[in-house]
C-alpha cells in the first residue's frame, strides 16, 4: 500500500521508515523545505538503525515501491492511508496553538479520496479528530466508514531512547467506528508492539492527554520530593531507589532541571484550555484541575530555581554571580537528541546571563544556541577550561564527562541529583 506521512519531525520520520521497512510505498509530505534537505542530507535525529533505513531508502534500495520526499500536497490523493503528524506547539502564554493542525488537517481534508483512511497521530485536545476530520469530510460527501476511514492514533515514541522503541510500544487506536479502528490497527501494526482499540477517537485523545499530564505531575513532584531531600539532607536517588523497591503502587520518576521537548511543557495545556477556569484567570489556571496546574506552573519555574541554587553555589565559592564564569553541560532537553525546544538550560543561560554571569554551554549535539538574542556556540573541550560553576543539564550517552570528576564537589551542580548537591544556604 502507499503511506502518506504528513509531518516528517521527531514522530512523522521514524512512522515514515517504520512503514517502509513493513513494505509500504511511502509519500512523505512537509511544509519545510529545510527539514526535506536535512532528511535528504541524513542531518536528523534518529536512533543508529533509523539511520541505516533511511540511508537505504535514500540510495533508492525501496522495500517498498519508493521513499518519495515532497512538499507538493497533491500526491496526497495517491496515498492508500494518510497518517498526520504535525506539531502541536503553545504559545508563550501557555495557550494551545493549533495552528500548524488546523493546516495539515484541512489540507488532508481537501485532498481526501474514497475509501482512503486517515490517522491522526498528533496529540490534540478531545474533540480535534471530530471537528478536523469527521465533519468537514462529510461536508466533502465522505462519510466515516461509508467511503472513508478515521481514526485517532496517539503517538508515544520518545527519540533517543534505545530502551523504548517506538515498534516495541503499544499503541492506543481510536477508530470513528469497527471499520476504521480494525483499518488504523493493521496499518500502525508494523510500527508497534500491539495496539489497543478504544471505543471512539475521544477516548483516545484523551488517553494521551492523561498519559501526559500523570508525567508532567510526578516530575514536579519529583522535583518537589527531592527539594525536601534536600533540606533534611537525605540523598533523593537514595531515597527514589528504596521507594521503587514496592513492587506496586510506586512508580519512579526522577528530579532535574525541568520539562523540555515537545511533549510534557506543552500538551497539558491542550487539557487545561478545555477546562473551566476562574473569571479573568489565565487558561493555564484552571479551577478544575488545580493540581495539574500548581505541578505546571512548577515546572515552569524550575530554571528559576535551579539559577538561584546556582548564584548561592558561587557564593559558597567567594564568586561573585557577576562575571562568574557558568558552564552547562548538556543543553538539549533530554539525552540522545540535539532538540532543545522548551529545553530548561536555555532559561538556565538566560537567567545566569542577565545577573552578569559570563554564561557558556557544552553539547556535542547542538553546535549553537540562541539566548536571549545572543548566538552562543558549544564549547568543544569543556574540561580543558577552568569554570567557576558547572551545571549539569543533559549528559548524552557516550559522552565522556570523567573530567568532572577533577572538577571539586562545590563548584558543580548536578540538576539530576547525580552527583551530591550542595547544601542550600537558604531553604525557600
Ligand atoms: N517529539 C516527541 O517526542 C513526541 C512524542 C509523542 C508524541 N508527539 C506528538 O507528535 C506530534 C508531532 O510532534 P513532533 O515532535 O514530531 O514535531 P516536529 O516539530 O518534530 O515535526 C513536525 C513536522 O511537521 C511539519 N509540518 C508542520 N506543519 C505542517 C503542515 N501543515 N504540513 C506538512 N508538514 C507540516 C514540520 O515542518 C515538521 O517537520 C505532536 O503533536 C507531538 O505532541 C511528539
Amino acid at each position: 500500500m502507499t503511506v502518506a506521512v504528513v509531518g516528517l519531525g521527531y514522530v512523522g520520520l521514524p512512522t515514515a521508515l517504520g512503514c517502509w521497512r513493513a513494505g509500504a510505498s511511502i509519500i512523505g509530505l512537509d511544509s519545510s523545505a529545510q527539514r526535506l534537505h536535512d532528511i535528504r542530507t541524513g542531518a536528523v535525529d534518529l536512533l543508529p538503525d533509523q539511520h541505516a533505513t533511511l540511508a537505504c531508502a535514500r540510495a533508492g534500495a525501496a522495500i517498498g515501491d519508493g521513499f518519495l520526499l515532497t512538499s507538493d500536497a497533491g500526491a496526497l490523493r495517491r496515498a492508500d492511508a494518510v497518517v498526520i503528524c504535525v506539531p502541536t506547539p503553545v504559545t508563550a502564554d501557555q495557550e494551545p496553538d493549533p495552528a500548524a493542525l488546523r493546516a495539515a488537517c484541512a489540507c488532508v481534508v481537501d485532498h481526501a479520496v474514497a475509501d482512503q483512511l486517515i490517522v491522526l497521530t498528533s496529540t490534540s485536545q478531545v474533540g480535534t479528530t471530530r471537528a478536523l476530520l469527521l465533519e468537514p469530510l462529510a461536508a466533502r460527501g465522505l462519510v466515516a466508514e461509508e467511503n472513508v476511514l478515521v481514526a485517532f492514533a496517539p503517538e508515544r515514541i520518545d527519540p533517543g531512547n534505545e530502551r523504548h522503541r517506538q515498534e516495541d510500544t503499544p499503541r492506543i487506536v481510536g477508530g470513528a467506528g469497527p471499520r476504521s479502528s480494525r483499518a488504523a490497527a493493521r496499518l500502525l501494526a508494523s510500527t508497534a508492539s500491539s495496539v489497543h482499540q478504544v471505543a471512539d477517537p475521544e477516548t483516545a485523545e484523551m488517553a494521551k492527554l492523561w498519559e501526559n499530564v500523570f508525567r508532567a505531575v510526578n516530575i514536579a513532584l519529583a522535583n518537589e520530593l527531592s527539594d525536601a531531600c534536600l533540606h533534611l539532607g537525605v540523598p533523593p536517588l537514595a531515597v527514589i531507589e528504596a521507594a521503587a523497591s514496592k513492587p506496586y503502587g510506586f512508580m519512579p520518576f526522577f528530579p532535574g532541571p525541568g520539562a523540555g521537548g515537545h511533549c510534557i511543557p506543552c500538551d497539558p495545556y491542550y487539557l487545561l484550555g478545555q477546562l473551566p477556569v476562574q473569571s479573568g484567570a489565565a487558561p493555564a489556571a484552571s479551577t478544575a484541575a488545580p493540581v495539574l496546574s500548581t505541578a505546571m506552573a512548577a515546572l515552569r519555574d524550575r530554571p528559576v530555581r535551579v539559577a538561584r541554587l546556582a548564584a548561592e553555589a558561587l557564593q559558597r565559592s567567594g564568586v561573585a554571580v557577576p562575571g562568574a564564569r557558568v558552564l552547562v553541560l548538556g543543553v538539549a532537553y533530554k539525552e540522545g537528541v540535539s532538540d532543545v525546544r522548551e529545553s530548561p538550560a536555555l532559561r538556565i543561560l538566560a537567567l545566569l546571563a542577565a545577573q552578569g554571569a559570563e554564561v557558556a554551554y557544552s553539547d556535542p549535539r547542538v553546535p549553537t544556541v540562541t539566548v536571549d538574542g545572543v548566538v552562543l556556540g558549544s564549547v568543544p573541550e569543556p574540561g580543558a577550561l577552568p569554570w567557576d560553576l558547572v551545571i549539569v543539564h543533559t549528559a548524552h550517552p557516550g559522552w565522556d564527562l570523567s573530567w568532572l570528576d577533577a572538577v571539586p564537589g562545590p563548584r558543580v551542580l548536578d540538576t539530576r541529583f547525580r552527583r551530591a548537591w550542595p547544601a542550600p544556604v537558604a531553604v525557600p
